[in-house]
């Protein structure tokens, strides 16, 4: 299984060691994070991705933090506005605030602690990824029935996404494992290419059949009845069940309600912000309009030309079938409001 994210202790503390996902599948390259611009940079960049290892990356950048201002000789507001800057790094993935601020808590205790309570996140994170993979596949058979399951899915939530073996991935990964998965429809997920560059390169690790469309493929895949259900990761899920995830998310939702077929939501519960009440309060990143409007560093549209680039959009949860954490699956479109309490 692929590591994207792991902490190399040496005998100066260690460092941060992360794969370069930029440069995937043709290159597979490591990058070893001794700063915090240097994380920030990975993080902005997407050499680090998905809410689950961007929550991990926020927990180990306090311990780099802290090395590097021992190094440097940082004053401790100095290092409190490191930690600042590296929890704002991204805004909709809660997940990297959330892991930033666990451990920035045992700051006052040491770098050994907080090396500890990064490395906690990181196992709950793999045990979460576990479980919830299990209470996914359980919930798709006991709604669809034991024969083998076509899938779409949109971005990359495998173990690029995350410590171990990915959410929405997982819960594929175990149908695979117990002979229920029959074939993937994998959006490629304009415009930085998750599903084409990473997903497919997991599946096939995986040896998991599987097919990579355009995004604007995936309505029809739906409509015509290629696939059985839906499953996409999560970036932020708020209290009433609203979730954020890659743009080109909520075209599925649509599509699947249309279809009456389920769409599946799938993080830990990490990705859960309990204190935001819906969707419409989350922040959506806006990227560069290059990502849009170039293609491998060549440019497609005409001089002058700007773009729209929101990286994420918002599926309201009336249109969410399920959402698997590892404590559960909840049911947002048939279910009460609110779903989580803070
Ligand atoms: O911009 P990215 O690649 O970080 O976006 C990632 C996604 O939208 C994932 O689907 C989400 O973080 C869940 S990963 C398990």
């Amino acid at each position: 299984m692929t590591k994207a994210i792991e902490w190399i202790s040496t005998p100066a503390g260690g460092f941060l060691r992360l794969i370069d996902q930029r440069a995937l599948p043709a290159t597979t390259a490591y990058l070893d994070i001794t700063t915090v611009a240097q994380l920030i940079d990975a993080v902005k960049t997407l050499a680090v991705r998905g809410a689950p290892a961007l929550g991990a990356a926020g927990a180990y950048g306090i311990a780099v933090a802290m090395l590097e201002s021992k190094r440097d000789g940082w004053g401790e507001a100095q290092l409190r506005a490191a930690f600042e800057q590296l929890a704002d790094a991204r805004p909709t993935a809660v997940n990297l605030a959330w892991g930033a601020k666990q451990v920035a808590a045992q700051y006052s205790h040491g770098f050994e602690a907080v090396l500890t309570a990064a490395h906690k996140i990181a196992r709950a994170d793999e045990a979460a990824n576990r479980k919830l993979s299990q209470l996914g596949a359980d919930w798709l058979t006991s709604k669809l029935g034991k024969h083998k399951l076509r899938a779409i899915t949109h971005c990359n939530t495998g173990a690029l996404a995350t410590t171990a073996w990915g959410t929405g991935y997982g819960i594929l990964h175990e149908l695979h494992t117990r002979g229920q998965l029959e074939m993937v429809y994998v959006d490629e997920t304009r415009p930085l290419l998750q599903g084409t560059r990473l997903t497919s390169w997991e599946l096939t690790q995986d040896g998991i059949p599987h097919l990579v469309q355009v995004d604007g493929a995936a309505a029809s895949t739906i409509l015509r009845g290629l696939v059985d259900f839906a499953i996409i990761g999560a970036d932020r899920i708020t209290a009433n069940g609203d979730s954020a995830n890659k743009i080109g998310s909520l075209a599925l939702a649509l599509a699947c309600a249309r279809a009456q077929i389920p769409f599946i939501v799938a993080a830990p519960y990490s990705t859960v912000d309990a204190t935001t009440a819906s969707g419409d309060l989350v922040e959506i990143e806006n990227r560069d309009d290059a990502e849009v409007l170039e293609l491998a560093g060549v440019k497609l549209a005409a001089p002058g030309v700007k773009a729209f680039n929101p990286a994420f959009d918002v599926t309201p949860h009336d249109l969410i079938s399920a959402i698997v954490t590892e404590r559960g699956v909840v049911e947002p479109a048939v279910t009460q409001q609110p779903l989580f309490a803070p």
